[in-house]
């Protein structure tokens, strides 16, 4: 059917249409049916961007995080490899990225028209690499978590995801959950004594998007192989997230490029963070308008 201007659904009409004209339906339902989906690199960027996207981690990562010699044993990261944090500041490529229709449309589905970035950084691995425990990344919040999303991860497999190599793995229809797995349910092939049968390997190659609901229950295998594993995940949120970087220091010369869709990802309009002068009408009158078309 064609989607029309309809009143009543004027939230998510655009979005829904630009699902459909990228290709994307099929992975919406995906998203809403298991919690996760794995868009194919024909469908989520022109061809060569993931390339560039891959070489931007080399280019930056070298050196940054050398201070750490064994990531198997690396107490200052919850996650273990080489950490390229806050990556928005650091190249316009992972600007680039965060504003990219596909990731930017399924993201969008999960969390309405209000969402920002909270998260932009990439892990590279190389050699064998511990496990990463199995949680859902809607961190802080207690149980029962609400069905709808508060965050969505979006993340560019950027080299071959295999058992091997420590593939993310997902668990599905865990969103429907509305909980954070407990310890009892690590499952063992990650060192824990739950079942492996709910653990479901995200086989990609590279240039595929691996999207996923905040309260999907996710985490890595270990990494066996002698190769190196390179992700780049942008975690989206809603307006009312607080995020886990601070954007204060991007500047207009940075943010101009891309267009008023970053500058929104990246907190301009954002009305928190006020002192004495009190909350922007304008910033907030968005924030208002947002919430009227009951899609957040
Ligand atoms: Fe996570």
């Amino acid at each position: 059917m064609e989607i029309g201007a309809w009143p009543t659904s004027q939230g998510v009409n655009d979005n829904y249409r630009e699902i459909r004209r990228l290709g994307l339906e099929s992975h919406v339902a995906e998203l809403d049916t298991f919690g996760f989906t794995v868009v194919p690199p024909e469908l989520a960027a022109p061809a060569g961007f993931a390339d560039k996207l891959a070489d931007a981690i080399w280019r930056h990562t070298k050196g940054t995080d050398s201070s750490i010699a064994d990531y198997n044993s690396n107490q200052a990261r919850a996650v273990d490899g080489e950490h390229l944090f806050h990556t928005v500041k650091r190249d316009p490529l992972f600007r680039e990225a965060t504003v990219s229709p596909a990731g930017y449309a399924l993201a969008s589905y999960i969390l309405g028209s209000s969402l920002r970035i909270y998260q932009s950084s990439s892990i590279l691995k190389a050699g064998k690499i511990n496990p990463v425990f199995m949680h859902c990344d809607t961190l802080s919040v207690p149980p029962p978590l609400p069905p709808w999303g508060m965050v969505c991860n979006v993340t560019w497999v950027l080299s071959d995801y295999t058992r091997e190599n420590g593939a993310l793995f997902m668990v599905p229809g865990s969103h429907k959950l509305c909980r954070h797995p407990t310890l009892a349910e690590q499952p063992k092939c990650i060192g824990g004594q739950g079942s492996d049968d709910i653990v479901v390997p995200i086989i990609a190659k590279p240039g595929s998007l691996c999207v996923f609901h905040g309260n999907t229950w996710h985490g890595a295998l270990p990494k066996t192989s002698d190769g190196t594993r390179v992700s780049y995940a942008t975690i989206y949120c809603r307006s009312f997230v607080m995020p886990a970087e601070d954007f204060g220091d991007l500047t207009d010369e940075e943010i101009a490029p891309h267009g008023e869709r970053f500058a929104k990802l990246a907190w301009r309009d954002k009305w928190q963070g006020y002192r004495e002068e009190g909350p922007s009408s304008a910033k907030l009158a968005l924030t208002r308008a947002a919430q009227e078309n009951q899609f957040g």
